[in-house]
């Protein structure tokens, strides 16, 4: 079609091809090479700020061929690269190179998939990108969902959905400030800090956080969470919902899931998973009974940024009944004309969001590349890598061994002949460690993070 408007961002056909060539072969390069190239270059702020400029927004455009090629220059040789192999830090993983063609091609046709009439193509993958999760982790393929930025956003989802639900029937009207009862929610104390940011911007303030303790498995101890929801009945409050991690942030712990899920029966408190990182190591058949009881949670978060190989940002929510969602997302403004009578999925009704991106798009070509053996076999690896470290650290004259379980060893430094068990001697380990670490971190060899275990 002739190209009438002229428009500033219009890039001809053949100028985007050869422009999508070149960064195309770019990327393969460094996908290629990059176990040659440093984990980081260990720039400054301030190095980086003089590398890009401090021009002010420019007045007039440039070409499409010399931004790409200045910005791959760019990413390509000043970031770190969480897909190093010795990028052992965090639980970012190494992503699927399908994942950049596929945000390349869903971006190109850029669905909203809020409203099925808007996305009917991709609203569909979405809910089978939904149901294929929830198949590979075992729970019933009647577990409804949507994706989401991360593992916050898949909590606070879960978070507020339990709010609605198990709260008094008017809060959606009155807010929970007018509840005559006090709204509080129980979870361990390896919880990672998503449930401070919920309790907080979600109304019920920190106070409302019971931090349960831990057994000397690092797991939720299940009778003190009975009796604090004991507690709590008899002090008048309403115990909401109860959170078990299934891999917790620091170590990979998993915990007693069909002990929490009955205690929440019990008392009728929405029962949610954290599986954020953790919950992907269900595919390994030995390790399946270690998350017993997952099949009975109402809400799960789970991360394919994490262990799923995705890239940043997909994380996933899944709901045993997903009128759950719809009854605490489902609004109809006026200027809304979405069809939800011909069975069609609008999934602004599903969580926070109205516009929404493609993200579920990378996943499900992620999860059709690997298929469930292909992630059977990579998380298999990476645990047995995970055991090697804790081994080589076990047995290293300097280091001490702390924790394994799943992908994650801790471990730490202790200098030769150290000796010293008291509190103080741990202050000094512990600040020796910190030092070691940030040394690490800025420099190109490996990149750990940190766990505090024990105190240690
Ligand atoms: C168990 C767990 N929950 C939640 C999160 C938060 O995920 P995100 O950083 O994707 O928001 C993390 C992140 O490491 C995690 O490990």
């Amino acid at each position: 079609m002739e190209n009438y408007r002229n428009s500033p961002l219009e890039i001809s056909k053949e100028e985007f091809r050869k422009i999508g060539y070149q960064l195309i072969d770019s990327v393969s390069d460094f996908l290629d090479s990059i176990v040659k190239t440093r984990v980081t270059t260990g720039e400054s702020p301030e190095q980086l700020k003089k590398i890009i400029g401090t021009l002010s927004i420019p007045e007039d455009g440039t070409s499409p061929q010399e931004i790409i090629t200045r910005a791959a220059t760019l990413l390509l040789n000043h970031s770190l690269l969480n897909g190093h192999p010795r990028f052992l830090g965090y639980i970012t993983a190494s992503p699927a190179p399908i994942g950049a063609l596929a945000d390349l091609l869903a971006t190109a046709v850029n669905p909203n998939v809020g409203a099925n009439i808007l996305s009917p193509i991709a609203t569909e993958i979405e809910k089978q990108t939904v149901k294929w999760l929830a198949e590979l982790i075992g729970v019933s393929p009647s577990y409804g969902g949507l994706l989401v930025s991360g593992g916050n956003m898949a909590n606070f989802t879960a978070f507020l959905t339990a709010r609605s639900v198990k709260a008094p029937k008017n809060i959606k009207e009155d807010g929970i400030s007018n509840a005559t009862r006090k709204l509080v929610v129980y979870c361990p104390l390896t919880t990672h800090t998503w449930i401070e940011k919920a309790a907080v911007l979600f109304g019920l303030g920190s106070n409302a956080i019971r931090w349960i303790k831990t057994d000397p498995a690092n797991r939720m101890d299940i009778e003190a969470l009975e009796q604090a929801i004991l507690s709590d009945l008899k002090d008048g409050y309403k115990p909401l919902l109860a959170v078990g991690n299934a891999g917790d942030v620091s170590t990979g712990v998993i915990d007693n899931l069909a002990g929490i899920a009955s205690i929440c029966k019990k008392y009728d408190l929405w029962f949610h998973v954290d599986g954020a990182y953790g919950l992907p190591a269900i595919v390994v058949p030995e390790l399946k009974p270690l998350f017993k009881g997952i099949e009975e949670a109402d809400s799960i978060a789970l991360d394919p940024h994490k262990w799923l190989y995705s890239p940043l940002e997909a994380g996933c929510v899944l709901v045993k009944d997903p009128n759950h969602l719809i009854q605490t997302y489902s609004f109809h403004p006026a200027y809304y004309n979405f069809d939800t009578n011909n069975g069609a999925q609008n999934y602004y009704e599903y969580g926070l969001q109205n516009s929404r991106g493609f993200r579920e798009f990378k996943v499900w070509l992620i999860l059709q590349q690997a298929g469930r053996s292909g992630y059977e076999k990579m998380i298999s690896q990476d645990i047995q890598l995970s055991k090697l470290l804790f081994e080589k650290a076990k047995s290293h004259s300097e280091l001490e061994g702390i924790t394994q379980n799943l992908s994650i060893t801790t471990f730490r430094y202790v200098p030769r002949n150290y000796v010293g068990n008291t509190e103080k001697d741990d202050t000094y380990l512990n600040s020796l460690n910190e030092e070691l670490l940030n040394e690490l971190q800025r420099g190109d060899e490996v990149f750990l993070s940190n766990a505090v275990v024990n105190g240690k």
